[in-house]
């Protein structure tokens, strides 16, 4: 069975990023897949301190809740991260996420060893949420730091949602189509 990870990257609970990945984790689950969740807002997650340990044994020093998440990020068929765009790029909480896997960027490029023992490449999607209206360049950053976050996991970059006009909680209930288009993401995530 195909194991599938959503990241959850908002401090706001049960708002519109939350909503289509959990619709995206649903269709994944219709499609065969196993789900498992990580919600960042529960987890003690400290941004990377630069001291450079993990450049001896690609381990990260840090003793908090990422010591749980790595595991799960290298397991993983297939990755789903949603996150609100914050003044351009991804959400402090999911920056500081992703910023520690520059243990695996020190696993791959320092001590060049692969991410996963049997090579394999995993999947990576990614859903965004904003309120203004799409244009400038809306998803740019945040899309570039998703490209960059699964590029050193050894994810193909396979598509995304990225949805502009959504600012109050809940907002995505009364856009068309869009709960449905998440639902599809995950049910197709491994035929693409
Ligand atoms: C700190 C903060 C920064 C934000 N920055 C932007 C922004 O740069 N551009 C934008 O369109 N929306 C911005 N927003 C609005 C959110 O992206 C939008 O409300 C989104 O739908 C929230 O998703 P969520 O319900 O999953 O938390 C910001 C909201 C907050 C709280």
């Amino acid at each position: 069975m195909k194991k599938v990870i959503g990241i959850f990257g908002s401090p706001r609970p049960d708002g519109n990023s939350d909503i289509l990945l959990n619709q995206a984790l649903q269709g994944a689950m219709a499609g065969g897949a196993s789900v498992e969740r990580i919600m960042i807002r529960n987890l003690q997650i400290a941004p990377c301190n630069s001291c450079n340990a993990c450049f001896e044994k690609g381990v990260c020093a840090i003793g908090d809740d990422m010591q749980k998440v790595y595991p799960q990020l290298v397991a993983a068929d297939s990755i789903l991260v949603a996150s609100p765009v914050y003044f351009m790029g991804v959400t402090a909480q999911l920056k500081a996420l992703i910023d520690r896997c520059q243990s695996f960027w020190a696993q791959k490029y320092i001590l060049k060893l692969p991410i996963r023992e049997d090579k394999r490449i995993a999947r990576g999607f990614f859903i965004a949420t904003a309120a203004r209206s799409n244009g400038d360049n809306l998803f740019a950053g945040a899309v570039k730091t998703m490209k960059s976050f699964f590029h050193v996991l050894d994810a193909r970059y396979t598509g995304d949602m990225l949805c502009s006009e959504l600012e109050e909680k809940g907002a995505v209930h009364e856009r068309d189509g869009l709960l449905q288009q998440a639902f599809n993401a995950g049910r197709q995530m491994f035929k693409v």
